[in-house]
């Protein structure tokens, strides 16, 4: 199956049809959203955040994101993954960049990578492009720049500060990136953005005028449940559901309801516990198609 190529997202701009994108940072994640019809995903240096435990996206390595993406990628056929270039990665020459986002494309298999700020970064952005490389750029509320920014504010709400956005949106548009992520900036300047621009907008907190709109998986599904950020919205309550399944598990094993027989092998039933892959699943262990199921010789 072919993947989506970033010349479908700028087609979808022209054509008026919202893009959907989520983050996605594990094998079983990246499934699930491609199953759910998600075409377009960033392995986000939230990472560092929302998975690893760091308390800013300023630690993330180039291996952990190497890492997660390449588990990303196996986890999708058709999704294009955009894997962030952590902190300090790109920064320090356009050659160093180069290397690093050739990395993430041959060791990761992404299909583009990320990289935030505007004017500064263009020429690496170009240097990028001229390589074969896609770029996605990311303005506003820049979070790699958390200690610059003095926290996670909203960013462009003086008219200087809208300016400064609107050039730099055009500085990334004219070195070749082929999308802009526009993060925390009033929906009005997002929208301004977005007319102004021929490359898709994609908005996390910057409102609906934007082409699209990318969100940070934890956040939907109410895994991290002790926060959720202004711009978010809870389509689930995963942390609900895995401590009441966790506890439930625990009560059994306690009061010994689990394992039944059910859910044990006696001398004659098969030696398999799971399908080879690509297979069937097996059958459960007790369950009448594992009754029913032919003993394979070597169980026997
Ligand atoms: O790292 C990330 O998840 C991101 C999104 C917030 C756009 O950059």
């Amino acid at each position: 199956m072919a993947r989506v190529t970033i010349r479908e997202f700028q087609r979808r701009k022209r054509a008026g049809e919202p893009i959907v994108m989520i983050t996605a940072y594990d094998y079983p994640g990246a499934r699930l959203v491609e199953q759910a019809g998600i075409d377009l995903i960033l392995v986000g240096d939230s990472l560092g955040m929302v998975v690893l435990g760091y308390d800013s996206t300023v630690p993330v390595t180039l291996e952990e994101m190497i890492h997660h993406s390449k588990a990303v990628v196996r986890g999708t056929e058709r999704a294009l993954v955009v894997v962030d270039l952590p902190f300090m990665t790109y920064q320090l020459s356009a050659e160093e960049a180069l290397r690093n986002a050739g990395r993430v494309m041959k060791e990761a298999g992404a299909g583009a990578v990320k990289v935030e700020g505007g004017a500064p970064v263009a020429e690496t952005i170009r240097r990028m492009v001229q390589a074969g490389i896609p770029v996605m750029a990311h303005l506003g509320l820049t979070p790699q720049s958390v200690h610059q920014l003095g926290g996670y504010h909203v960013q462009g709400k003086t008219p200087k500060a809208e300016a400064q956005l609107l050039d730099d949106a055009i500085a990334v548009e004219e070195a070749g990136a082929f999308a802009l992520v526009l993060e925390a900036v009033p929906s009005e300047l997002a929208g301004r953005v977005t007319q102004r621009l021929h490359i898709p907008t994609i908005g996390i907190g910057a409102g609906p005028a934007c082409d699209g709109q990318v969100q940070v998986f934890h956040d939907l599904l109410g895994i991290n449940d002790d926060f959720l950020p202004h711009h978010a919205r809870r389509y689930g309550h995963v942390a609900d559901a895995v401590r009441s399944a966790v506890r439930s598990y625990a009560d059994d094993v306690r009061r010994r309801a689990f394992p039944t027989a059910a859910e044990s092998f006696g001398m004659t039933t098969a030696s398999e516990t799971r399908a080879p892959s690509g297979a069937e699943p097996a059958p459960r262990a007790g369950s009448a198609e594992h009754q029913a199921a032919p003993v394979p010789a070597e169980a026997r």
